[in-house]
């Protein structure tokens, strides 16, 4: 059951935005001087992709993009989180500008700004060029350089008009999912190229942060992360041992580090690789930040297992209870928790969700709507327990639901939707999905309330 929504929780200027990434919606993949990404490469690898799926055209975004504007000035959202494609405006990696690609987001910006929403920009959502990957991606460092000097050229063009950057998204799923467990780009599992690649990440981050700082002032610089609370299956010391060391590997690696407490020593005992350290190192991936971004979608629950894989913790499926079609629990405390979590426990000061929704399988109705109860009912919840960790004197600043459109959902591909408006790959139709028209309802309500 959804609770009344306490709209007046959230400050006046609160942000409510939708949030997409550049993979996953622009299509034009060869344009205009776009090279490969490891994206490109890994979802035209047979077997990587859910039905061979790939972002070639995907939502064809970079064509349709004043639409695209035009649906968010529907929904009313005062702003559009969004990613830069490192391919399309560096396409070597490092080395030459693609002045095409640049004026491909110029023109998107403007377009924004027009409209009277505001760009909040992060500069690396995965899709890195295949270029540097096959110079050692992110297990080498200078790909951590190259990130900074790519994120100069971006802010340098763009900065005069956007002052929300992000570095980096997720770097958790960068990290794990593309070099340990192999689902994503680029697909590797090896345990030793995954520890470096989160090393380099973050060091990355540092040095972008700083290289966005130098191009624009008054910029405000940013974190993206991915969360998700941990439960331990049982009260048994090893299954409570395990829950803490899925916490460091999901949630402590990603944080400690960048919040001036050094990577965690259980668990770089635990990895057992020795990190790429240079002096100085520590001290740029804990470059202090203006806002840190938090993406969630689901908690997990977990049991010890030694013998499977590092951090040797099994994930527990839960019997009798609610799950997205994505097969993830929905649980909106988990939202609160890391809320609180990140105020409290690593002191931010400025916080956003990022991303935050649901995938179920949408079927439109006879006259082409698209009624979405489940997912309507997820963002309902997950608003209230924002509303609750505000209560709680959580300094939130802003909510981006995930996502503006149904996209490419990486190795799952198009099957599964995540979008409050609905999109027709045969005919690239747009439809706002029930839960796109109450998400505006929801902003036009605290909108009213606040100038009421
Ligand atoms: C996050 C990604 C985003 C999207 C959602 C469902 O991990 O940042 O691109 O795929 O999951």
């Amino acid at each position: 059951m959804s609770e009344p929504m306490d709209l007046a929780a959230f400050p006046r200027d609160f942000v409510w935005g939708t949030a997409t990434a550049a993979y996953q919606i622009e299509g034009a993949a060869t344009e205009d001087g776009r090279s490969p990404s490891i994206w490109d490469t890994f979802s035209h690898t047979p077997g990587k992709t859910d039905n061979g799926d790939h972002g070639d055209v995907a939502c064809d975004h970079y064509h349709r993009w004043p639409e695209d504007i035009a649906l968010m000035s529907r929904l009313g959202v005062g702003s559009y989180r969004m990613s830069l494609a490192w391919p399309r405006i560096v396409p070597g990696g490092d080395g030459p500008v693609n002045a095409p690609g640049l004026d491909f987001y110029d023109r998107l910006v403007d377009g924004l700004l027009d409209a009277g929403i505001t760009p909040n920009i992060t500069l690396y959502h995965w899709d890195l060029p295949q270029a540097l990957q096959d110079r050692g991606g992110w297990t080498v460092r200078d790909t951590a350089e190259h990130l900074a000097a790519y994120a100069s050229v971006a802010a340098g063009r763009l900065g005069d008009r956007v002052t929300r950057w992000a570095t980096l998204n997720e770097p958790l799923c960068s990290g794990w999912i593309g070099h340990l467990e192999g689902r994503m780009a680029p697909g590797l599992s090896d345990l030793t190229a995954a520890v470096r690649a989160s090393y380099h990440l973050l060091l990355g981050h540092g040095l972008a942060a700083q290289a966005v700082r130098a191009a624009v002032p008054g910029a405000q610089v940013g974190l993206v992360t991915n969360h998700s609370t941990v439960e331990a299956a049982s009260t048994r010391p090893e299954d409570t041992a395990a829950a803490t060391r899925m916490d460091g590997h999901t949630n402590r690696w990603w944080l400690d580090p960048v919040y001036g407490r050094g990577f965690p020593a259980d668990m770089r005992e635990l990895y057992g690789v020795a990190l790429p350290e240079r002096p100085g190192d520590l001290e740029t991936i804990a470059t202090p930040l203006d806002w840190h971004g938090l993406n969630y979608y689901f908690p997990v629950t977990v049991a010890d297992d030694p013998a499977g894989p590092v951090p040797h913790a099994r994930e527990v499926r839960l019997p009798d209870v609610p799950r997205t079609g994505m097969d993830w629990q929905v649980d909106a405390t988990g939202l609160e928790a890391l809320l609180l979590r990140l105020t409290e426990e690593y002191g931010v000061q400025n916080l956003y969700v990022t991303e935050n929704g649901s995938a179920f399988p949408d079927t439109p109705g006879p006259g082409g709507e698209v009624h979405d109860p489940d997912r309507t009912r997820y963002l309902e919840d997950h608003l209230a327990a924002c509303a609750r960790a505000v209560r709680k004197g959580v300094p939130l600043a802003g909510y981006y639901a995930w996502s503006l459109l149904d996209n490419f959902e990486w190795a799952y591909g198009y099957d599964k939707r995540f979008g409050l408006v609905h999109v027709d790959y045969a005919t690239q139709k747009r439809t706002v999905k029930t839960s796109g028209h109450r998400y505006a309802d929801i902003i036009r309500a605290h909108r009213r309330a606040r100038t009421a």
